[in-house]
């Protein structure tokens, strides 16, 4: 088989699920099916499915309606085969039972390096998609849902400003972001907060209190604070050295924010409230962003299949959708760009 023939194509998701995800598919299935005459197969549940060979067939047909639509209609799973005695096998073996000529695997750092291996040690042909609204992939200038979560947590801020102006409080608002503050900075500067905290940068509870304090003087009473879920505590203060751990072995990130709005609450005095705005920002339909990108990086997949462009992801490169080795993704977390902090931070945040 020559990958310039058509092909018999599976497309899984993998990770946390992302606004943008059922777009990639549509888009890989409208030009697989119209443009290479493939077939497509879908994965259910990420390598859960491929093991178990749990799979529905795609078609542009049955894909009517999903483009506007969160989540991802084959579902998704975290979780490593390479982490558990025989699953690898189980995998590969799955791939040549269901006749699969390459396999399109969208996912983040996690899904993407367990595509990277079984590509490089096992000759898995295995075209990467990167996913996460947390937009810290190594390799691709922007990941789909990043855009979509920012407004999610842009228009809470702008909600919160109301109430907070009304109480004079200051709201710590918590959103995702695991190792990057990508979605806290550019909702921070999207939503005109005050404060940003981030986990690339310790943070300096006097000089934010400090910040709050002359913005009170100057007659400004509430402020919005932005802080990352991923954002860690000063070593010396009273939280909780214990984390907690899924089954896959991530630390359950989620209550940074309720620290912080102590220590603003001890060092100003203000009244201060905790919002953290969790799943809700990874929920619902994408913006028209996520849907352009989601659908440039599904046909450019398709692409790269035929190209036998394996071991390789399609990524953002400035305007242009370009191929990187998903090796240099595998494992690893894009921080934020700490030119745009700086520029950002004197001016408007502490
Ligand atoms: O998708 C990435 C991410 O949103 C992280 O920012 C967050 O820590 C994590 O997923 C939460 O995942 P789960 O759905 O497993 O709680």
């Amino acid at each position: 088989m020559s990958y310039a023939d058509a092909v018999r194509v599976g497309v899984l998701t993998g990770g946390g699920d992302c606004p943008g995800l059922n777009a990639v598919i549509r888009a890989i299935v409208r030009k697989a099916e119209r443009h290479y005459h493939d077939e497509v197969v879908g994965i259910l549940d990420a390598w859960d499915g491929i093991r178990q060979r749990r799979t529905m067939p795609l078609t542009v047909e049955q894909l009517r309606g999903f483009l506007p639509r969160g989540g991802t209609l084959l579902g998704t799973r975290r979780g490593s085969p390479f982490d558990h005695e025989g699953h690898v096998d189980e995998v590969t073996d799955s791939i040549a039972e269901l006749g699969l000529d390459a396999l399109i695997v969208i996912g983040g750092n996690g899904t993407l390096s367990v595509a990277n291996r079984l590509h490089g040690d096992h000759g898995v042909p295995i075209v990467g998609v990167p996913k996460t609204i947390d937009n810290d992939i190594v390799g691709t200038d922007q990941t789909f849902g990043f855009d979509t979560a920012v407004q999610i947590a842009t228009d809470a801020i702008d909600r919160l400003h109301t109430t907070a102006e009304s109480h004079d409080r200051v709201l710590v608002v918590e959103v995702m972001g695991r190792h990057s503050g990508w979605i806290a900075l550019y909702a921070a500067i999207g939503g005109g907060a005050t404060a940003v905290l981030i986990p690339e940068l310790r943070y300096d509870i006097n000089q934010v209190c400090e910040r709050l304090i002359v913005r009170h003087e100057r007659g400004r009473y509430a402020s919005i604070v932005v802080v990352a879920e991923g954002t860690e505590p000063p070593a010396d203060s009273d939280m909780s050295p214990d984390k907690e751990y899924d089954q896959f072995g991530h630390v359950r990130l989620g209550g940074i924010s309720e620290l912080i709005a102590r220590q603003i609450g001890d060092g100003t005095g203000y009244e201060t409230r905790v919002v953290n705005l969790g799943h809700v920002q990874r929920g619902g339909t994408p913006t028209a962003f996520d849907r352009v990108l989601s659908t440039r990086y599904g046909l450019a997949a398709i692409d790269a299949v035929h190209d036998a462009a394996f071991g390789q992801m399609v990524v953002l490169s400035g305007t242009q959708i370009e191929r990187a080795p998903m090796a240099i993704a595998a494992g690893k977390s894009r921080p934020v760009d700490m030119a745009l902090y700086r520029e950002i931070a004197d001016l408007f945040f502490v």
